[in-house]
């Protein structure tokens, strides 16, 4: 008999990584595969979660069992995100969201002429952000994709974006990040650090940050 923390809990999560088109053949994106938040979905629905996965960008198969609504730019994210908040009860943002976008989307293929070609760029809407503002009884999970500086800028974003949790990665660790089936994460809540978990793959580090939300939520002390 498999214990299930999450009954009852509407979990949404966000996976992959976003598109912005520059014109019908090309795009910006990142190296994000969808395998961190895919685990976590297959992972909560495991824990009897009802979960709903918003996937951007991903070769991941979708979950049987689990809603996938896709959402391939920031844009296309924030509105799918942002129309179906109120009804979750926990929220994870493992998605990795682009910080910008092309100002014009070419509605044909772009020819090449000149010899240099600048490609203006301007800021997305952050999700995780908005989210922190709007929340109400919503436990928000925050990723924080670091390269230096992790613990840092990691309790930074927890800070301005108003999480309940942030889980810190540093993406230039062997066996840890983008694309990789593991991961090495540092959990962090208002009070400092939750929890250091050792490299380990993503389902084990969904398992984890899903029972101690479910203990948070239940009131209970970790
Ligand atoms: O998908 P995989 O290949 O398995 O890789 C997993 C991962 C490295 C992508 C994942 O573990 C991870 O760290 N995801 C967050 C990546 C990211 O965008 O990090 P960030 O530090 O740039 O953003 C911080 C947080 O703000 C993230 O929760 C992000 O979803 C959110 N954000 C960022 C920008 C934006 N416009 N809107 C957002 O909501």
């Amino acid at each position: 008999e498999i214990s299930k923390p999450l009954a009852g809990k509407k979990l949404m999560v966000t996976a992959g990584g976003t598109i912005e088109r520059i014109d019908p053949v090309r795009y910006i994106t990142n190296d994000s595969s969808g395998k961190m938040g895919f685990a976590i979905a297959r992972v909560a629905k495991e824990l009897g979660a009802t979960v709903q996965l918003i996937a951007a960008n991903t070769n991941e198969a979708p979950p049987e069992g689990i809603e996938v609504i896709q959402a391939m730019s920031a844009q296309d994210m924030y509105d799918a995100v942002l129309e179906r908040m109120d009804d979750a009860d926990i929220i994870i943002k493992a998605a990795a969201v682009a910080d910008y976008r092309p100002v014009k989307q070419a509605p044909h293929k772009m020819k090449k002429s000149s010899e240099r070609l600048s490609l203006e760029l301007e800021r997305t809407e952050d999700i995780l952000q908005k989210i922190g503002e709007l929340k109400k009884h919503q436990f928000v999970v925050g990723f924080a994709a670091e390269t230096h500086d992790v613990d840092y800028y990691a309790q930074d974003k927890l800070k301005r974006k108003n999480c309940d949790f942030i889980v810190a990665n540093d993406v230039t660790a062997e066996g840890a990040g983008f694309g990789v089936d593991t991961n090495i994460v540092k959990i962090y809540d208002h009070q400092g650090l939750v929890e250091q978990l050792p490299q380990m793959t993503k389902e084990q580090v969904a398992h984890r940050l899903l029972s101690l939300i479910a203990d948070r939520l239940a009131g209970g002390s970790i």
